[in-house]
């Protein structure tokens, strides 16, 4: 996302709490100078903030969607990071105004499923602690938690989620030693017609892809923002992409994605994440060999399909349907 303007409306709030929740991690609420009712939410949604030295950073909001007069988030401090979350958590402070863009969902809870398993590493419980809350007053399906994080220290919410749902919740903390890593396989060995969806550190994510690889494609959801980035790596490319429809041919650079590539030279491509989770950027590739870096596609579409947010190409020129 651009960090010099919101894509939608924007709501002028104000920030009415801050608590250090856990080390290096911040909650605050969001509500309307009068208090009056905030635009609705879905279990899983986010908003983008802009922070007090101007960045444009998303957050999933963390509270149960039923509550009309906030919007929690909780901030993890990324140092080193781009400064986003730095300023948020360092400069923001209670009763300080915040633009705020409108609630959007790119992780919603799928209709109609009695059952869910969620896997969250680290800040990555924000969207589905919502999801829980929502689950739990809603009385709309039955979930199980695996929330994974390197100490209790740095644990967000602990002691509310095991108060909130007792029975429901393992919580494990590997003191960042490999060998106490969770094994992940005997909750996701039979799908058993649940919905899984998980939230975490890049490496988790790919983990459990390659875990629910005989999971219905359609039951298995991912979500991450800008921190887990897939980063471009070392020995990136640049390479050529042609637009079949309109004839256009563009050069990526090694590090650029192309879909900022194609954003510089004007062609609008619908996209949300642009970290290869939310499935917006799909585009059908006509040919050429793609690198893929997603968290969406299937094995079975790597051949005729491309997210353009993250992935690069394996050959010299990449032909896409635009
Ligand atoms: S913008 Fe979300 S997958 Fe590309």
């Amino acid at each position: 996302m651009s960090d010099a303007a919101f894509d939608g409306p924007t709501l002028s709030l104000r920030i009415t709490a801050r608590q250090e929740i856990a080390q290096d991690i911040v909650m605050f609420e969001l509500a309307r100078p009068d208090g009056a009712d905030l635009p609705e939410f879905t279990a899983g949604a986010h908003v983008t903030l802009r922070v007090p030295n101007g960045l444009l950073r998303k957050y999933s909001l963390c509270n149960d969607p039923q509550e009309r007069h906030r919007y929690v988030i909780a901030v993890k401090r990324e140092t080193p990071g781009t400064g986003g979350s730095l300023s948020l958590t360092t400069d923001a402070k209670i009763g300080d105004a915040i633009e705020v863009g409108e609630p959007r969902n790119d992780f919603a809870l799928a209709g109609n499923i009695q059952q869910f398993l969620f896997i969250a590493g680290g800040i990555g419980i924000t969207p589905i602690l919502s999801m829980m809350r929502h689950l739990k007053s809603s009385g709309a399906g039955r979930f199980k938690l695996i929330y994974l994080t390197r100490s209790r220290v740095l644990t967000a919410f602990h002691d509310e989620i095991k108060a909130e749902f007792p029975g429901q919740v393992t919580i494990h903390h590997d003191e960042g030693d490999p060998d106490r890593m969770f094994d992940l396989w005997p909750a996701l060995e039979k799908p058993q017609g649940r919905h899984l969806y998980c939230c975490g550190p890049r490496p988790l994510m790919e983990a459990v892809r390659d875990m629910s690889g005989h999971w219905s494609s359609a039951a298995v959801h991912f979500e991450d923002f800008g921190a887990t980035k897939p980063a471009h790596k070392a020995d990136d490319k640049a390479f050529r992409v042609h637009l079949a429809r309109s004839g256009q041919t563009f050069d990526i650079p090694a590090n650029v994605s192309i879909l900022d590539t194609l954003r510089a030279h004007g062609i609008t491509v619908s996209s949300s994440c642009e970290s290869g989770t939310c499935g917006s950027c799909r585009t059908k590739l006509l040919a050429g060999d793609a690198d893929h870096r997603d968290l969406v596609l299937t094995e079975r579409e790597y051949a005729t399909n491309i997210m353009i947010c993250v992935s690069r190409a394996k050959t010299d020129e990449l032909t896409l349907d635009l």
